[in-house]
């Protein structure tokens, strides 16, 4: 609001086109330099003056009521008058959900495999995939997630065989990922010493893809009791699916995509194998069907992205999926837009990096595995100890327990740029102090024993009379956290830009500091009428926010911690 009245006496002072400002105001690096800043940089060149000049001189005549303009260098900073601006502010922080377009939204996001561990790469996809989810349906889009479960291909036949030869079903009962993984690695040792073993794997696979009623029974049995201990874990995460659809939903439906592909022409031999070639856009060829004819990954995926637009009626197909999958997805995309599938170019894969548990990969084939409802459970119980320490009297410890440990968990991922790789800290991660996750959680649960003391005289009394604002004293640290509390929906218009819930974490994160500042340096329950209302709404307004900003990353917020 306030920058686009700005923009507008700007744009009428320049005779510019309307809206052409807007896009150029800046927030100030420093807000002692003032609210927003305007660079004349770009203007230098059109008026072929220094823009320390030009800046000087816009200073001169700029007029707005409640804005002072004033020159520094090359800038031109906006001081907005703040008890003019703070009622207006006030109730634009209570503000109302962005509308979106409805459109559909296919979200790809987990997509463990059964029989394999679930690895950390599948714990990043389910929670960013969850918080993008959360942002788009609060946007007003209408997303749909999908588990495009792993539970199809060889794996299978050598989950089968190791099964026959040393698996215990009871073992596989108790614990189905940790037991999958001991049968799997005993495969890859064994079949070393017994190649064997190896032909064996292909003949179950084989028989499975056959529908041989045995691989059928054991095949269903291992999806089955994967898919238990995976649904546990989804529910400590708070994350639901719309669809769960493995691979092997799309068994049925890859004939016709390679009928289409052949009929296109666009099939060439390869070594035996059958591939897409893609020389023109300097990608190798996408395998479509290997040497024994059996199809493999890249097909079952441009099944998927055609049942998901034609069927799930996709407007947008996203794929939260690790950065080494870049270029399987490019090849993908690359064959359907070859396809004649125009919308291909909706299709964007949403990759992240690689995230290291105190320097140790989750979940490898060899070596040092760490499983992730270990890292769970250790969380909460670290999380159980420091609680038991700060408030021994706190009521429901267990579940503030759960929901701030694994809070610490999402937020320690959702806080960085997807992109980037990850060495996560559990220690850290659980800390009350610093940039983690309880800290939002308990700055949170701070505000609300405010208010709770308040008793609840406080909610549902804005608007505040103008002549109360008035006569109180903005010091700088609420009217920070004032102008911040406006920014919500811009921080979700740039998350969803760029697909980024670090934009949503780190703007709790603003929020909690200014807050603790503003608690720091004002006493929000004074007997002073005015400063006690007026703090009191920032309050209900920060805690507002803050629950915002917690509910779409998937983070829990007990009112008391
Ligand atoms: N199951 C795959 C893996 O673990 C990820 C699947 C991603 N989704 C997709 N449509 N390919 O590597």
């Amino acid at each position: 609001m306030m920058l686009s009245q700005i923009a507008a006496a700007l744009d009428a002072l320049l005779e510019w086109e309307q809206g052409t400002a807007e896009t150029m105001i800046e927030l100030p690096p420093d807000p002692k330099l003032g609210d927003a800043a305007f660079p004349c940089f770009t203007l230098a060149k059109t008026l072929r003056k220094p823009p320390q000049q030009i800046a000087a001189e816009l200073a001169e005549r700029f007029t707005l009521e409640g804005v002072e303009a004033s020159a520094a260098g090359a800038y031109l900073n906006f001081r907005l008058d703040r008890a003019i601006y703070a009622g207006r502010l006030l109730q634009e922080a209570e503000g109302s959900p962005i509308t979106g377009t409805g459109e559909t939204v296919v979200i790809d996001m987990s997509s463990p495999n059964i029989a394999k561990p679930f690895g950390v790469g599948h714990l990043r996809s389910t929670v960013i995939g969850a918080a993008l989810y959360r942002m788009h349906a609060e946007a007003g889009y209408n997303p749909v997630s999908v588990n495009h479960l792993g539970d199809w291909g060889t794996q299978f036949g050598k989950m089968i065989t190791a099964y026959k030869h040393w698996g215990s079903e009871e073992k596989l009962k108790d614990s189905p990922i940790r037991e999958s993984l001991s049968l799997y690695v005993r495969f890859h040792d064994e079949v070393e010493q017994d190649p064997s073993l190896d032909i064996e794997a292909r003949d179950w696979f084989r028989r499975l893809e056959n529908g041989d009623e045995e691989a059928l029974r054991l095949w269903r049995y291992f999806v089955e009791v994967s898919l238990t201990e995976f649904n546990r874990m989804y529910d400590r995460l708070g994350v639901h699916f719309d669809k769960v659809l493995g691979e092997s939903f799309y068994n049925d439906k890859m004939g016709a995509v390679v009928d289409e592909l052949r009929a296109q022409g666009l099939l060439e031999e390869s070594d035996g194998a059958q591939v897409v070639r893609l020389d023109d856009q300097e990608m190798p060829p996408c395998l479509i069907l290997k040497s024994d004819g059996t199809t493999i990954y890249p097909t079952r995926d441009l099944a998927t992205a055609m049942y998901r637009h034609d069927q799930l009626g996709a407007d947008k197909l996203l794929y939260v999926v690790g950065a080494e999958q870049s270029l399987h997805f490019r090849q993908v995309f690359a064959v359907l837009h070859k396809m004649g599938r125009e919308w291909a170019k909706h299709c964007m894969h949403i990759p992240f990096g690689l995230m290291k548990f105190e320097g140790k990969k989750m979940s490898t084939r060899r070596g040092k595995v760490v499983f992730l409802e270990e890292v769970l459970d250790e969380a909460v119980s670290r999380a159980a100890a420091i609680i038991d320490e700060k408030n021994p009297e706190l009521q429901n410890r267990k579940e503030v327990a759960e929901a701030v440990g694994i809070g610490a968990i999402i937020f320690g991922d959702l806080k960085n740029n997807r992109i980037g790789e990850i060495n996560f800290s559990l220690e850290e991660a659980v800390q009350f102090e610093g940039e983690t996750g309880p800290y939002v959680q308990y700055t949170y649960a701070r505000a609300c024993s405010v208010l709770r003391r308040a008793g609840d005289d406080y909610r549902g009394k804005v608007p505040i009379e103008s002549d109360a604002l008035s006569g109180y004293v903005w010091d700088e640290a609420s009217w920070e956290l004032l102008k911040r509390l406006c920014d919500y929906q811009t921080e979700l218009k740039r998350g969803l830009l760029r697909y980024e819930p670090s934009v949503i974490a780190r703007y709790a994160l603003d929020l909690a500091k200014l807050f603790n500042r503003f608690y720091h340096y004002n006493k929000v329950l004074t007997d002073m009428p005015i400063e006690r209302k007026i703090r009191l709404q920032i309050t209900h307004l920060t805690a507002q926010r803050l629950r915002w900003a917690l509910g779409l990353l998937g983070i829990g917020t007990p009112e008391e911690i």
